[in-house]
Protein backbone atom coordinates (compact mmCIF):
# COMPACT_ATOMS: atom_id res chain seq x y z
CA UNK A 1 0.00 0.00 0.00
CA UNK A 2 2.95 2.25 0.51
CA UNK A 3 4.63 1.82 -2.22
CA UNK A 4 1.63 2.36 -4.32
CA UNK A 5 0.62 5.88 -2.15
CA UNK A 6 4.27 6.72 -3.28
CA UNK A 7 3.79 5.96 -7.15
CA UNK A 8 0.53 7.74 -7.28
CA UNK A 9 2.18 11.15 -5.38
CA UNK A 10 5.18 10.92 -7.79
CA UNK A 11 3.04 10.45 -10.66
CA UNK A 12 0.15 12.92 -10.22
CA UNK A 13 2.34 15.82 -9.87
CA UNK A 14 4.63 15.21 -12.82
CA UNK A 15 1.91 14.35 -15.28
CA UNK A 16 0.00 17.47 -13.90
CA UNK A 17 2.97 19.56 -14.91
CA UNK A 18 4.53 17.76 -17.95
CA UNK A 19 3.91 21.17 -20.07
CA UNK A 20 3.88 19.00 -23.24
CA UNK A 21 0.67 17.57 -22.01
CA UNK A 22 -0.89 20.85 -20.70
CA UNK A 23 -0.46 22.30 -23.95
CA UNK A 24 -1.98 19.29 -25.53
CA UNK A 25 -4.92 19.45 -23.34
CA UNK A 26 -5.13 23.39 -23.50
CA UNK A 27 -3.79 25.15 -26.48
CA UNK A 28 -3.65 22.35 -29.34
CA UNK A 29 -6.85 23.04 -30.66
CA UNK A 30 -6.07 26.67 -31.57
CA UNK A 31 -1.83 26.89 -32.09
CA UNK A 32 0.74 25.13 -33.84
CA UNK A 33 4.46 24.91 -32.41
CA UNK A 34 5.98 23.06 -35.24
CA UNK A 35 8.30 25.75 -36.92
CA UNK A 36 6.35 26.37 -40.66
CA UNK A 37 3.06 24.70 -39.63
CA UNK A 38 0.16 27.25 -40.81
CA UNK A 39 -1.56 29.35 -37.82
CA UNK A 40 -5.05 28.12 -37.12
CA UNK A 41 -7.33 29.92 -35.04
CA UNK A 42 -4.76 31.16 -32.68
CA UNK A 43 -0.80 31.75 -34.41
CA UNK A 44 1.90 29.49 -34.44
CA UNK A 45 3.66 29.26 -31.44
CA UNK A 46 7.42 27.89 -32.34
CA UNK A 47 10.14 30.24 -30.64
CA UNK A 48 7.31 32.59 -29.09
CA UNK A 49 9.71 33.16 -25.81
CA UNK A 50 11.82 36.14 -26.99
CA UNK A 51 9.46 36.77 -30.17
CA UNK A 52 8.23 39.97 -31.19
CA UNK A 53 4.79 40.22 -29.88
CA UNK A 54 2.26 39.56 -32.55
CA UNK A 55 4.87 38.53 -34.83
CA UNK A 56 3.67 35.46 -36.72
CA UNK A 57 3.48 36.77 -39.91
CA UNK A 58 1.03 34.08 -41.61
CA UNK A 59 -1.57 35.33 -38.28
CA UNK A 60 -4.06 37.99 -38.49
CA UNK A 61 -4.02 39.69 -35.07
CA UNK A 62 -6.01 41.85 -32.87
CA UNK A 63 -4.90 45.34 -32.44
CA UNK A 64 -4.40 44.73 -28.95
CA UNK A 65 -1.60 41.98 -30.27
CA UNK A 66 -0.52 43.52 -33.17
CA UNK A 67 0.28 47.30 -31.25
CA UNK A 68 1.53 45.36 -28.43
CA UNK A 69 5.66 46.63 -29.81
CA UNK A 70 7.65 44.53 -27.25
CA UNK A 71 8.74 40.83 -27.34
CA UNK A 72 7.43 38.13 -24.94
CA UNK A 73 9.55 37.03 -21.90
CA UNK A 74 8.42 34.42 -19.60
CA UNK A 75 7.36 36.56 -17.06
CA UNK A 76 4.79 38.26 -19.65
CA UNK A 77 4.05 35.27 -20.78
CA UNK A 78 3.23 33.63 -17.09
CA UNK A 79 1.27 37.11 -16.38
CA UNK A 80 -0.96 36.61 -20.28
CA UNK A 81 -1.36 32.47 -19.30
CA UNK A 82 -2.91 33.79 -15.99
CA UNK A 83 -5.78 36.32 -17.72
CA UNK A 84 -4.79 37.36 -21.49
CA UNK A 85 -7.55 40.13 -21.16
CA UNK A 86 -5.82 41.41 -18.15
CA UNK A 87 -2.54 41.99 -19.73
CA UNK A 88 -3.70 42.79 -23.15
CA UNK A 89 -7.62 44.21 -22.97
CA UNK A 90 -8.93 43.26 -26.05
CA UNK A 91 -6.80 40.26 -27.60
CA UNK A 92 -8.93 37.19 -28.75
CA UNK A 93 -6.96 35.01 -26.50
CA UNK A 94 -10.29 35.52 -24.63
CA UNK A 95 -10.50 33.47 -21.74
CA UNK A 96 -8.16 30.39 -22.44
CA UNK A 97 -6.35 30.85 -19.67
CA UNK A 98 -4.87 28.47 -17.08
CA UNK A 99 -5.84 28.93 -13.41
CA UNK A 100 -3.42 26.94 -12.16
CA UNK A 101 0.48 28.27 -11.61
CA UNK A 102 1.77 25.02 -11.84
CA UNK A 103 0.30 24.46 -15.10
CA UNK A 104 1.58 28.09 -16.76
CA UNK A 105 5.06 27.06 -15.31
CA UNK A 106 5.05 23.92 -17.39
CA UNK A 107 3.69 25.37 -20.44
CA UNK A 108 6.07 28.17 -20.32
CA UNK A 109 8.91 26.07 -19.68
CA UNK A 110 7.41 23.72 -23.00
CA UNK A 111 7.89 26.93 -24.97
CA UNK A 112 10.77 28.27 -24.38
CA UNK A 113 12.23 24.47 -25.72
CA UNK A 114 9.73 24.97 -29.01
CA UNK A 115 12.23 26.88 -30.65
C1 LIG B 1 -9.72 28.89 -28.67
C2 LIG B 1 -8.42 29.16 -29.26
C3 LIG B 1 -7.22 29.37 -28.35
C4 LIG B 1 -6.78 28.56 -27.32
C5 LIG B 1 -7.43 27.30 -26.78
C6 LIG B 1 -5.56 29.15 -26.87
N1 LIG B 1 -5.26 30.27 -27.59
FE1 LIG B 1 -3.54 31.37 -27.47
N2 LIG B 1 -4.26 32.64 -28.88
C7 LIG B 1 -5.45 32.48 -29.56
C8 LIG B 1 -5.64 33.59 -30.44
C9 LIG B 1 -6.84 33.82 -31.36
C10 LIG B 1 -4.51 34.42 -30.29
C11 LIG B 1 -4.27 35.77 -30.95
C12 LIG B 1 -4.84 36.80 -30.00
C13 LIG B 1 -4.93 38.19 -30.52
O1 LIG B 1 -4.62 38.45 -31.71
O2 LIG B 1 -5.35 39.04 -29.71
C14 LIG B 1 -3.66 33.78 -29.30
C15 LIG B 1 -2.43 34.28 -28.90
C16 LIG B 1 -1.54 33.62 -28.07
C17 LIG B 1 -0.21 34.06 -27.77
C18 LIG B 1 0.49 35.26 -28.34
C19 LIG B 1 1.28 34.80 -29.56
C20 LIG B 1 2.03 35.85 -30.32
O3 LIG B 1 2.46 35.54 -31.45
O4 LIG B 1 2.22 36.98 -29.85
C21 LIG B 1 0.32 33.14 -26.91
C22 LIG B 1 1.71 33.16 -26.30
C23 LIG B 1 -0.71 32.13 -26.68
N3 LIG B 1 -1.82 32.46 -27.40
C24 LIG B 1 -0.53 31.04 -25.88
C25 LIG B 1 -1.55 30.10 -25.62
C26 LIG B 1 -1.37 28.98 -24.71
C27 LIG B 1 -0.09 28.64 -23.98
C28 LIG B 1 -2.57 28.34 -24.67
C29 LIG B 1 -2.97 27.16 -23.82
C30 LIG B 1 -2.96 27.42 -22.40
C31 LIG B 1 -3.49 29.03 -25.58
N4 LIG B 1 -2.82 30.08 -26.13
C32 LIG B 1 -4.78 28.63 -25.84
C33 LIG B 1 -6.32 31.44 -29.44
C34 LIG B 1 -6.25 30.43 -28.51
Amino acid sequence: MRVMALALALTGPALAQDGRVVFENHCASCHAVERGAEAGPGPNLAGVVGRRIGGDRAFGYSPALEQAGRNWDRALLLRFLADPEEVFPGTWMGANNLPEAADRAAVADFLQSVR
